[in-house]
């Protein structure tokens, strides 16, 4: 029988969002999520300039916030980017390190990435750390290989009490944004891989939660949810829509009463 383990739902907004939709989005978020039993946690990661709506607006609730990368620095002079610290200081819980679009378009490392795990953890951030093959990568029969190494890049830089406070979220590129998420099983199959490369970490690593993400809709969310070893989700596009968030937050708390 496999563990049962809380389960976590996170939207991850992108470059999405003004003023005034924010505010309808996320009231409903938070009114939705009262609903919710307290193993279905959920959170955000807003853009940061709407960090300070987020904590007026979901302070007190149900639902966290969070933002969608970090520096990789403490402070200084480092034009145009955003610390650890100054998320916190909007009351963050959450920040998305290696995201696949900011490897890909801003040309982050494996080793960046795991610097930034480690600033969000010393800051109080709790690093919800992305990986994840492209087409190609997967075709090749080298996706184990690819999330492995990116993986062990994070851990590497992490001593086991830190590495049991991160959350890993398993994003193949080619489900991102396409519509085409990956099947239950492909992902089940990746997230056991990972979870055997955590548990070789030791300690409560092999806990850790592990999310999926690509393309997750409300209509394929507890199928999902439902693995043994897939812990909850990374939701992009669909966390834009409070009606549909909120739905795959539902299924998350289906998918533990089915297990
Ligand atoms: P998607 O994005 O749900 O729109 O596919 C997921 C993500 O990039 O985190």
């Amino acid at each position: 029988m496999a563990k049962q383990r809380a389960k976590l739902v996170v939207g991850n907004w992108k470059m999405h969002g003004r003023l005034a939709e924010n505010r309808v989005l996320l009231q409903a978020i938070s009114r939705g999520a009262e609903d919710l039993p307290d193993d279905v946690r959920v959170g955000v990661c807003v853009p940061c300039p709407y960090l300070a709506q987020a904590q007026t607006l979901l302070e007190g609730g149900r639902v966290a916030w969070g933002v969608q990368d970090i520096s990789a620095h403490e402070q200084g002079a480092y034009t145009g980017e955003v610390a650890a610290g100054m998320a916190v200081e909007f009351g963050a819980s959450y920040a998305i390190v290696g995201h696949s679009e900011r490897r890909a378009y801003h040309c982050e490392g494996a080793d960046t990435v795991g610097v930034k795990a480690q600033r969000a953890l010393a800051a109080g951030l709790t690093p919800i750390v992305c990986v994840g093959e492209t087409l190609e990568q997967r075709d090749a029969g080298n996706t184990e290989q690819i999330v492995g190494e990116q993986l062990d890049a994070v851990l590497a830089k992490l001593s086991v009490e830190e590495v049991a406070r991160i959350v890993v979220a398993y994003e193949p590129v080619w489900a991102i944004g396409t519509g085409r998420s990956a099947t239950a099983q492909q992902a089940q199959d990746v997230h056991a891989f990972l979870r055997s490369r955590l548990a070789a970490k030791g300690g409560d690593a092999a806990d850790v939660p592990l999310l999926y993400g690509g393309s997750v809709k409300p209509d394929n969310a507890e199928d999902l949810f439902s693995q043994p070893d897939i812990d909850g989700g990374l939701i992009g596009g669909a966390s834009l829509k409070g009606k549909d968030f909120l739905a795959i937050c539902t299924a998350a708390v289906a998918a533990t009463a089915a297990r």
